[in-house]
């Protein structure tokens, strides 16, 4: 789908990505890419990163590919020293790796669930702090000093409750919680936004894949209000509103994409039932004052 977007709003900056040569990290790099970026990627598996690279330079985005886990802070601090030896500067960091797999809680190690935390949670903050000395040097010596921006990818699991997705559903409301401490600190001292995008179930996904096995989605798209899911596409064009001068007032917001699925319940009743058992009880209360049948009166 085209970009309602200009080409050029991102014209000049640099963004750092880690889980970005994937799913909907990968996305965002392109659509990033597409508007102006030079991108660096940050994932664990040369060989994802080398086909990363290869699809967004043929198509004359400036890319390089880092090899490095989140949870390791010296792969932090040398990922963003080999952006910043490579471009120059950091303006956007984009926090999109993540670990997840289905599992009952009661058969869930505690380092299982350790282990998710550490690369949502712990990793978002730690790729957060090792990349703050560059951000809030992103626009200096170019008029007033101005701070870059940070994303990060969160989920809407934990604004209920999710089945078997106890350490996901921790994980990502640890990040929501960093995004608007993150917010409060750093757009106060440095004014470095600092925002995150919760996608829904998105199709084409590593995560919709696993959490939506193939034979499930026709059932799942009928309990969404949209009736579909959404695409890559999607939380690719919320991020470019976020990282852009578009959304230069918004900080602290995580920004649910999602088709409003989260605010819905399975349909039980139809809603031309309903209508009908709405209009006899109303018929019915008007008929007799006590609101019960009147062949009970
Ligand atoms: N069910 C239950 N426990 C699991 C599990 C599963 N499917 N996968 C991992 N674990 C547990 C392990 O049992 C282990 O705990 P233990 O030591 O008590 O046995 C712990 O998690 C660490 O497992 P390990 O395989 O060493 O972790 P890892 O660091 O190699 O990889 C993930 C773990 C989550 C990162 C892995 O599933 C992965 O690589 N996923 C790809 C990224 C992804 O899922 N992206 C989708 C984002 S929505």
């Amino acid at each position: 789908m085209e970009s309602p977007f200009k080409e050029t709003i991102l014209k000049g900056k640099v963004a750092l990505l880690t889980g970005g040569g994937s799913g909907i990290g990968f996305e965002i790099s392109t659509q990033f890419g597409r508007h102006g970026a030079s991108i660096a990627i940050m994932g664990r598996r040369q060989n994802i990163l080398d086909a990363a690279v290869d699809s967004l330079r043929s198509q004359g985005i400036p890319a390089i590919g880092l090899v490095g886990d989140v949870r390791k802070r010296e792969d932090a601090a040398r990922v963003l020293e080999s952006t910043i030896k490579h471009y120059g500067r950091l303006d956007i960091l984009v926090n999109a790796a993540a670990g997840n797999f289905l599992v009952a809680a009661e058969d869930l190690s505690p380092n299982g669930f350790r282990t998710v935390i550490d690369i949502d949670s712990v990793g978002t903050f730690t790729m957060c702090h090792e990349a703050l000395k560059y951000l809030k040097k992103g626009e200096q010596g170019k008029g007033p000093a101005r701070g870059g921006t940070i994303l990060n990818i969160s989920a809407t699991l934990h604004y209920t409750a999710s089945w078997y997705q106890i350490h996901v559903a921790a994980a990502k409301a640890a990040v929501d919680s960093i995004t608007r401490s993150l917010a409060l600190e750093w757009g106060t001292d440095y004014d470095i936004r600092v925002n995150g995008i919760a996608p829904g179930p998105i199709g084409g996904t590593p995560g919709m894949s696993k959490l939506a096995p193939e034979e499930m989605k026709g059932q799942f798209k009928e309990s969404i209000p949209l009736y579909k899911l959404g695409e890559k596409w999607d939380i690719a064009m919320a991020a470019l509103y976020l990282a852009s001068d578009a959304g230069k007032y918004v900080n602290g917001t995580t920004l649910i994409v999602d088709g409003g699925i989260w605010l819905s319940r399975p349909r039980h009743i139809a809603k031309e039932t309903v209508k009908e058992l709405s209009r006899a009880v109303e018929l019915r209360s008007r008929t007799s004052p006590t609101g019960l049948p009147t062949s009970k009166l």
